[in-house]
């Protein structure tokens, strides 16, 4: 075979999907994929959060026997978010689609997707459920209810009028990635609205209408903090340039921490009558311990510690604070020995003490 032909075979259209806990779905989404884009040269691949169930050992066993199937999995990882994007940077197609695998998107209109964007002068293609044609299927109130109120709230980071900025399925020209690919926020569950408000420039978008179907086996991931963390992505594309988003939940987290002080403290000296010192302690311990679980549910709830490295991380944000607090200590003196007014001071040395712990324990304690 010479390079013209080999280049004729190369894929045209990739498929990402995200998967966790989906092995009783792969084999009948390869199998409707096969089916739905006949005379296309396509591949899918499907990016697995080391899933329990065995769905990454499940797709190489498929890939085993159809090179169009590939494998991307990873350890100690969660988030639908970035697993998409690693599963297009995996991918050197022209055209590039994601999709779940639950059944829950209709393949057939991935030909038309496509179709649409090697003729028109689109970025992006967009299955959508609030358009002609298009439908939530069978829904609760409830999720209807949220679902809307999150695309009503989206429209503040969007550049381009849409009626499904949470749509989790869509088909783009792999550019329109590579030009925001460094803007992403990568975080949480809503992996085309971070697309449409990090691009340079506003997308040229053509929806088309699917009707939503009902997930077939498994179950959905979607739980009340996946609300969160669309709230943190909204939040950083308002206000991430000036401060990062993760600092100011640190901080509010930090004051929070600062109550529970105070409560252990109160509680400790008047209720148990423990000396002053002992108290004061015991209530450090319980607010950074607080702290901890807090921000490692909250602020880097993408990266949260389980198991061994839990234990590992609280202690090390031990030391961290206890650091911090030398540090807190140290600059508020300095301050206030250069004949600024207490309080001045202590806002100083809080300031200092609270950006040492957030830096520091983003690098040692929640490290990437
Ligand atoms: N790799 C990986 N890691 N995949 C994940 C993760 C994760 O942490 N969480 C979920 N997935 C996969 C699921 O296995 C599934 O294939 C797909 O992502 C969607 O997850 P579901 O749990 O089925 O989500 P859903 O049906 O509730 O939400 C869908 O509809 C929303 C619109 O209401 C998704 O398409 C959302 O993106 C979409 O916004
Ligand atoms: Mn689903």
């Amino acid at each position: 075979m010479d390079k013209t032909e080999l280049a004729l075979d190369s894929v045209e259209l990739t498929v990402v999907v995200p998967t966790f806990n989906e092995a009783e779905n792969i084999g009948l989404l390869v199998q409707k994929l096969d089916q739905a884009l006949g005379g296309i040269r396509w591949e899918v691949i499907f990016v697995d959060d080391d899933s329990r169930d065995g769905t990454a050992e499940h797709v190489r066993r498929l890939a085993h026997a159809d090179p169009r199937i590939r494998c991307l999995q990873r350890i100690g990882r969660r988030g639908l978010s970035s697993a998409c994007i690693e599963g297009v940077l995996a991918s050197s197609a022209p055209y590039v689609a994601i999709m779940d695998a639950d059944l829950q998107h209709d393949e057939e209109l991935l030909p038309r997707m496509l179709g649409a964007l090697r003729t028109e002068p689109l970025d992006l293609v967009v299955g959508s459920r609030y358009i002609d044609g298009g439908g939530i299927g069978e829904w609760g109130k409830g999720r209807a209810k949220i679902s809307s109120l999150a695309t009503r709230l989206s429209r503040l980071i969007c550049k381009t009028e849409i009626a499904d900025p949470m749509s989790g399925f869509f088909m783009f020209r792999r550019e329109v990635f590579e030009h925001a690919i460094r803007r992403l926020s990568s975080q949480g569950f809503k992996i085309l609205l971070d697309l449409l408000a990090s691009s340079p420039r506003p997308l040229r978008v053509k929806e088309l209408g699917y009707e939503f179907r009902l997930r077939r086996h498994g179950e959905s991931k979607l739980d009340t903090l996946v609300a969160w963390e669309f709230g943190m992505l909204i939040a950083d594309k308002l206000i991430g340039h000036l401060i990062p988003v993760r600092f100011i939940l640190f901080g509010m987290i930090g004051v929070l921490g600062l109550f529970v002080h105070l409560a252990v403290l109160g509680l400790s000296v008047r209720g148990l009558a423990l000396t002053f010192t002992t108290a004061q302690a015991g209530a450090s311990i319980m607010a950074m311990t607080f702290n901890f679980f807090l921000n490692n549910i909250l602020t880097y709830r993408d990266q949260r510690l389980k198991g061994a490295r839990l234990l590992r991380g609280l202690l090390s944000f031990y030391l961290i604070c206890g650091i911090g607090v030398v540090a807190n200590v140290g600059i508020a003196n300095y301050v206030f020995t250069a004949h600024y007014t207490w309080w001045l001071a202590g806002i100083a040395g809080v300031v200092v003490g609270s950006v040492w712990n957030y830096a520091v324990s983003s690098i040692f304690t929640w490290k990437r």
